[in-house]
């Protein structure tokens, strides 16, 4: 009895033992399994997060605005006196032109954490004046440009850090020819990724508008040589406009057999009115969703926005008034261009026309008219900004005749580092 007993114990406890194993085992399973688990969701976030989707849409830092219509912000923008526009405070658009032209004189300062940024609307010259900004401007620290890579790095003098974001300088960071809405939203965790750090900048917006139906035309021009802009990503609200917000003028790849009538009588097509539409905040109109107020309610909030923000932003010039432009662009930054601003032949525009029949171009007019509008008023306040900084200028004669002439003769030629020709066979991408 007392051998079975002992049997019976030492079979138990090794029933026991085993058992007692066999759940470390397990445990250890379970642990190696956690871990497995765990590293392998590490990875691909990491994948995720750095590689797959290394866009606006899921970098971590991205902080999308909420894109509801707000019925204070659309009436206090409509009620806003424009000629009365004082501050950019509180519209996104940066340090504003009249910021930096008052006593206080907010000045750009390279050397501190304050950027400009480019809003290259399509068509209107900003090829030529994004060229100058890295070519051209007199700098303590040029910048340095790539042959290679059809790119400059313009950085601050004393550290590595963009003091310009554009397309010859960071590139199409916030999509390609974004808008002032994409920028708005996005300008400032790109640089952020960018700089591996997040500090606290001041904005400084550049555009230039052009005579509305002379870019309508170049724009359906470019559409004919090809160019589609289908690359541009219509960012609003935390997402891009849906196909069915946004659907598509033609099928296929190109639409370069386009006549002006069906490039016209396209209703989604971005090409009319693209200077308000890219200048406004567009989350005041509930973005691409035309469903959110009425066409003409539309219209007038997009309008009303376009216009604040051109005023309220650092610098506006017109495509035919380059002179103007070199001028009240070098006053405001307090920097100089070392070449004159060539005018293109404005009466090139009239070529255009002249290919038009009355119809056809009452009807460019027509869809266009939020444009016209805008370009009015632009020119209005370009005109009245330039007799404010000539009669400022006891030296103004002198400075006018020798625009584009440095005083201390350090002429260099950047014209050889950039490639001037090569960027403008991206059909797509100009
Ligand atoms: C806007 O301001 C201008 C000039 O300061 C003034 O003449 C005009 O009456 C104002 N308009 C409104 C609606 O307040
Ligand atoms: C594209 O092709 C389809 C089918 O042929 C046609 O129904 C549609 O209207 C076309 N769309 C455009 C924008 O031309
Ligand atoms: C567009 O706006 C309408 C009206 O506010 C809303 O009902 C609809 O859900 C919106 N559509 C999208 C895709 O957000
Ligand atoms: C501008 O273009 C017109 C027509 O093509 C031409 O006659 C004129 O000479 C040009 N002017 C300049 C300054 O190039």
């Amino acid at each position: 009895m007392g051998y079975t007993n002992i049997v019976e114990q030492s079979d138990c406890e090794r029933l026991m033992k085993d058992i007692q194993m066999r759940r470390k085992i397990d445990h250890r399973i379970t642990l190696r399994k956690l871990v497995m688990f765990c590293a392998l969701l590490t990875l691909f976030g990491i994948i995720y997060f750095g590689y797959i989707c290394s866009d606006n849409r899921c970098s971590l830092s991205y902080n999308p605005k909420p894109t509801i219509y707000s019925e204070w912000n659309v009436m206090n923008l409509l009620s806003t006196n424009m000629s009365d526009l004082k501050s950019s405070k509180n519209t996104g658009t940066g340090v504003s032109y009249n910021d930096m032209q008052n006593e206080n004189q907010l000045r750009f300062d390279m050397n501190a954490h304050d950027v400009m940024v480019f809003l290259h609307v399509q068509k209107t010259g900003g090829t030529s004046f994004g060229r100058h900004l890295v070519q051209d401007l007199d700098l303590q620290r040029p910048c340095t440009c790539q042959r290679k890579r059809k790119l400059c790095y313009c950085f601050r003098p004393s550290r590595n850090e963009n003091w310009l974001f554009s397309r010859y300088s960071t590139g199409w960071k916030c999509g390609l020819h974004a808008d002032f809405t994409e920028l708005n939203g996005c300008v400032d965790s790109e640089l952020d990724k960018n700089e591996g750090k997040s500090i606290k900048r001041r904005y400084f917006y550049l555009t230039l508008l052009r005579d509305p139906v002379s870019r309508y035309l170049s724009e359906y021009k470019h559409v004919q040589r090809g160019a589609t802009w289908r690359m541009s990503r219509h960012w609003c609200g935390g997402r891009t406009a849906s196909l069915e917000e946004l659907p598509l003028c033609y099928n296929g790849t190109f639409w370069t057999d386009v006549t002006l009538n069906s490039f016209a009588d396209c209703p989604y097509n971005l090409a009319a009115n693209r200077q308000t539409r890219m200048l406004a905040d567009l989350s005041l109109i509930g973005c691409y969703n035309s469903s959110y107020m009425n066409q003409e309610e539309r219209d007038r909030v997009m309008l009303a926005s376009a216009k604040r923000n051109l005023l309220s932003i650092a610098f506006f010039g017109l495509t035919e008034f380059q002179k103007l432009n070199q001028y009240i662009f070098e006053e405001t930054f307090n920097l100089r261009f070392a070449v004159t601003f060539t005018q293109h032949n404005t009466t090139l525009s009239a070529v255009y026309k002249n290919l038009l029949n009355y119809e056809e171009l009452e009807k460019v007019k027509r869809i266009n008219a939020l444009d016209i509008e805008l370009y009015e008023f632009a020119k209005h306040h370009l005109f009245r900004r330039f007799e404010k900084l000539r009669t400022k200028n006891s030296n103004f004669k002198e400075r006018w005749a020798h625009l584009g002439q440095l005083p201390s003769q350090t002429a260099f030629d950047w014209e050889k580092e950039v490639e001037t020709e090569a960027a403008d066979n991206e059909v797509n991408y100009t």
